[in-house]
């Protein structure tokens, strides 16, 4: 296809597919490889922003490889196309390859199962802001909920790398041990170390679990392991530390609230259904407050965000 570019940083581009691996029961790691004007776009990728694919031509799974409560909605035509972050973002010798985690849910991420090394998938992006970096912190705490793990990943990595004096710990929640979005959880000795999950440990950074049901880590929400975990840091300034956050809404609001009650900085990753993605819709409004009055004004998530100050949003 024709590649168009919006902007210098954003366009149209094909991207070509180097790995799509199943991790879990219905979690997959998507690679995808730009080459020419889309390796130089997605290069300058920040952790958060993310990308529209277009999953419309894509087949289907074989009807019995689709989970029972699948099967209906597997069927709907993908009119629109899907937004997507990013857990990895390399760029080497012209080439720009990112990587995908995602969930099989609906329609558009069962097509995207039956993607293959070769096959050529549309991309608009990189488009949103991404979260901002904490360049006069000295402590960053990511918090996730099931499939919000993605962009915190590549969070962790671009932290780690870019401002190596911060210091990051990572907590991952979901109501069970298969819903975790990752390869496999550590061995117990590297949980005593602090280092539940591979995924944070290549960047040395420490993770902690929480599961709704304790099959692994903590017992209980994420919001209340970190909640927990923040109330024995006695040595930690909130001036020092900001917390970034992505996952359902209803953790987000409480993290928000656990930010505002600790006078911690915060900022959270919002979801919304989006038809364009490029702020032209309007179909992905979220209500935030502005500073200073008592007034409301609806900003865009795929324009203005999806990262939002917490202070900002009416949860
Ligand atoms: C900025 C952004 C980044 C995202 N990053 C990822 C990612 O890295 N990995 C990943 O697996 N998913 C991600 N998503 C969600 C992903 O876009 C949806 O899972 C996907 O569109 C589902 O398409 P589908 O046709 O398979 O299922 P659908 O039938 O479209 O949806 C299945 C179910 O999920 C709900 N849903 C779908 N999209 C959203 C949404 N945006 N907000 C709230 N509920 C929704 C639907 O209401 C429905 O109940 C992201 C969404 C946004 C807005
Ligand atoms: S998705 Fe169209 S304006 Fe945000």
């Amino acid at each position: 296809m024709t590649e168009e570019t919006f902007k210098s940083n954003r366009g149209v581009f094909d991207a070509v597919v180097f790995a799509n691996k199943q991790i879990r029961q219905r979690f997959y790691r998507l690679g995808l490889e730009f080459s020419g004007d889309g390796a130089a776009a997605f290069a300058q990728t920040r952790p958060g922003q993310f990308a529209e694919i277009d999953l419309s031509d894509v087949k289907l799974p074989p009807k019995e490889e689709i989970a029972e409560d699948l099967q209906d909605s597997a069927e709907r035509k993908v009119l629109l196309r899907r937004p997507f972050s990013f857990c990895d973002v390399i760029s080497q010798r012209g080439k720009t390859r990112v990587e995908i985690l995602y969930c099989a849910l609906g329609p558009a991420t069962l097509r995207m199962t039956t993607l293959s090394a070769g096959n050529s998938v549309s991309v608009i992006g990189p488009l949103g802001n991404g979260f901002q970096m904490p360049a006069d912190k000295k402590t960053a705490l990511l918090v996730s909920g099931g499939m919000g793990a993605g962009p915190l990943i590549h969070l962790a990595k671009a932290i780690t790398t870019e401002y190596p004096q911060v210091e990051v710990t990572a907590f991952a929640g979901a109501k069970t041990k298969t819903e975790l979005p990752f390869e496999k959880p550590l061995d117990e000795i590297s949980r005593q170390l602090g280092f539940a999950l591979h995924e944070f440990a290549m960047y040395a950074v420490e993770s902690q679990l929480a599961t709704d049901d304790g099959s692994i880590g903590y017992k209980g929400f994420v919001t209340d392991c970190f909640s927990q975990w923040l109330g024995q840091q006695r040595s930690l300034s909130a001036n020092d530390t900001i917390i970034y956050s992505c996952g359902p809404e209803a953790m987000l609001a409480r993290i928000a609230k656990i930010a505002e009650d600790k006078k911690i900085d915060c900022q959270v990753s919002m979801e919304r259904m989006m038809a364009c993605g490029i702020g032209v819709c309007q179909s992905c409004a979220i209500k935030c407050r502005v500073e200073g009055s008592d007034e409301m004004v609806y900003k865009l998530c795929c324009k203005d965000g999806p990262v939002f100050d917490s202070r900002e949003v009416v949860f």
